[in-house]
């Protein structure tokens, strides 16, 4: 894995740093996640742009500028020995001398990079869709924000993994909010329906393409509040992230998604977005090459 770490590019084996850093001690910092195909950064400006938006929420100065920026991720992602990659970024406030949990003054802070191999849903998944839980959302006020304080995060997604299912959905007071790393969208009658992007949920990029290649493709689409009773009675459920795409879910909590013939089968508005997606992505990849 190749990496970068405050202003050097490394072997990941050689990065290290400070346990006074502030990431480590109270996770504070922001962090993003950039899919990348054939070494071109899907949507590479949006997930910048979420990342100042994740810089600000947390008061902490962004140490690059959009340029300096643009040049890091180019180079790291041309350094690295493999096509399709999944680019981590990460900002912590720095280590200082002592534990404080009051801003230090005049500490660099920890600018981290890594990119790894993406690792893509199999096809077997794709082809069938994949089995989810849920558990309650016990995450802090800031879900729009970006940070690396993922304990909560954490502690869901073990929860599918001790079910033997992809990922967890979370509940909070009878709402729908998001999956433990993506965002669940919902179609019903028709509808993709997903919760409005506010303080509870992460504005995922994925999320934003579904919805634009929804309109693109004059699929009706509303995103509102989605009460835990509607997911349930759901049609389809998808899950969105950088890395899963559109991933449909077909069994939740033990269950099959959807009613009669539909039943725990990946569903056709399923089957057209996610065509729909992977065609405009190849398309911007292709235009990268020429470019
Ligand atoms: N996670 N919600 C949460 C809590 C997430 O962690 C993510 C992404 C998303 C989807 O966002 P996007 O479409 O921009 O990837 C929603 C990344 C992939 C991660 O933490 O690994």
């Amino acid at each position: 894995m190749t990496a970068y770490l405050n202003g050097k590019f490394m072997p990941i084996a050689e990065a290290k740093i400070s346990p006074l850093d502030r990431g480590f001690l109270f996770a504070d910092g922001a962090y993003e996640v950039i899919p990348v195909y054939g070494r071109y950064g899907f949507r590479q400006e949006e997930h910048m742009r979420r990342f100042q938006v994740s810089l600000d929420g947390i008061r902490l100065p962004n140490p690059h500028t959009p340029d300096e920026w643009r040049a890091l991720i180019k180079q790291i992602i041309a350094n690295a020995p493999f096509e399709d990659q999944q680019l981590y970024i990460q900002v912590t406030r720095g280590a200082d001398v002592k534990r404080d949990a009051a801003f230090p003054k005049g500490v660099a802070p920890t600018v981290f990079m890594f990119t790894a191999p993406m690792v893509k849903p199999s096809a077997e998944m794709r082809a069938n869709g994949v089995a989810c839980v849920t558990t309650p959302d016990i995450r802090w006020g800031r879900c729009d924000l970006k940070t690396v304080a993922l304990l909560a995060n954490s502690q869901a997604r073990q929860v599918s993994v001790d079910a033997g299912c992809t990922e967890t959905i979370m509940i909070r007071d009878g709402y729908l909010t998001e999956g433990s790393a993506s965002n669940v969208i919902i179609v019903k009658d028709g509808v993709v329906l997903a919760p409005t992007k506010d303080n509870r949920i992460l504005p995922g990029i994925t999320y934003d393409v579904v919805f634009e290649l929804a309109n693109k493709h004059g699929v009706p689409n509303q995103q509102r509040p989605i009460t835990e009773a509607e997911l349930f009675d759901a049609d389809e459920i998808w899950v969105t992230s950088s890395t899963k795409e559109i991933l449909p879910v077909t069994t939740l909590n033990g269950k099959p998604v959807g009613k009669g013939d539909a039943a725990g089968k990946v569903g056709p508005v399923a089957q057209k977005l996610h065509k729909a997606y992977v065609d405009f992505r190849d398309a911007l990849v292709a235009a990268s090459k020429n470019a």
